[in-house]
């Protein structure tokens, strides 16, 4: 294996001191980057949200996108998370809108990895606080599609598809009831559920049910 074959040690930037953060981790958490101040103003083209299953934090990504050439225009981002989780999704956030915008299918292939090199490497316990950015990326990417109706571009990563017209999953109506959608309509009003496949509604209507007891008693 060549160097350039090398997998990337992510981890050991910091002269074998995997618990330290690089000066552009610090730089980034004191200054983050394109941090959404206003939510009320700000009219994205997509939008995703995810939680973390090893923390509970939660992160949300807002994306501009130009129609005719699918680059990102704009990114925006916000974040219960901890430090590592604002810093990489500061520096994900550059990297998506730094020299033109990332095309939507750059902007799907971003790793982690990517954004951890730039950052100079992150302590090891705090990697998977790193992976939620580019999740909710990558829902937002879909997000824009479904409100583009390129239902094929959809690219589904995680949950059970209920809407077949739209691609909509149970994980999508989690994140609406989590948000506060707490009636068909308001979860439909948020992911249009149901529009195209009206035989998913009993479901939808379930799976309302159960997140709202399952979250909110
Ligand atoms: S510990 Fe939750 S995002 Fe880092």
């Amino acid at each position: 294996m060549n160097q350039s074959q090398k997998p990337l040690d992510i981890t050991a930037r910091q002269s074998g001191q995997s618990g330290f953060y690089s000066d552009v981790v610090k730089e980034h958490f004191f200054h983050p980057q394109n941090f959404m101040e206003n939510e009320e103003g700000y009219e994205a083209d997509g939008m995703g949200m995810v939680g973390s299953p090893a923390c509970g934090d939660v992160m949300r990504v807002w994306i501009k996108v130009d129609p005719q050439t699918s680059r990102i225009t704009d990114c925006k981002w916000k974040t219960f998370g901890c430090a590592s989780a604002i810093a990489s999704t500061s520096m994900m956030s550059v990297m998506l809108t730094e020299n033109g915008g990332m095309t939507l299918d750059q902007a799907r292939n971003i790793k982690p990895q990517d954004i951890m090199e730039r950052l100079g490497g992150l302590p090891v316990r705090k990697i998977h606080c790193s992976v939620l950015g580019d999740k909710a990326l990558r829902m937002a990417i879909n997000d824009y599609y479904r409100r583009q109706g390129e239902i094929d571009k959809i690219e589904i990563e995680q949950g059970r598809v209920i809407d077949k017209v739209l691609k909509i999953t149970d994980h999508d109506i989690e994140e609406a009831v989590l948000e506060g959608a707490d009636t068909l309509e308001k979860v439909q009003n948020k992911t249009k559920v149901g529009t195209g496949d009206p035989s998913c509604i009993p479901e939808v209507e379930q799976l309302i049910r159960f997140y709202k007891e399952k979250y909110f008693g």
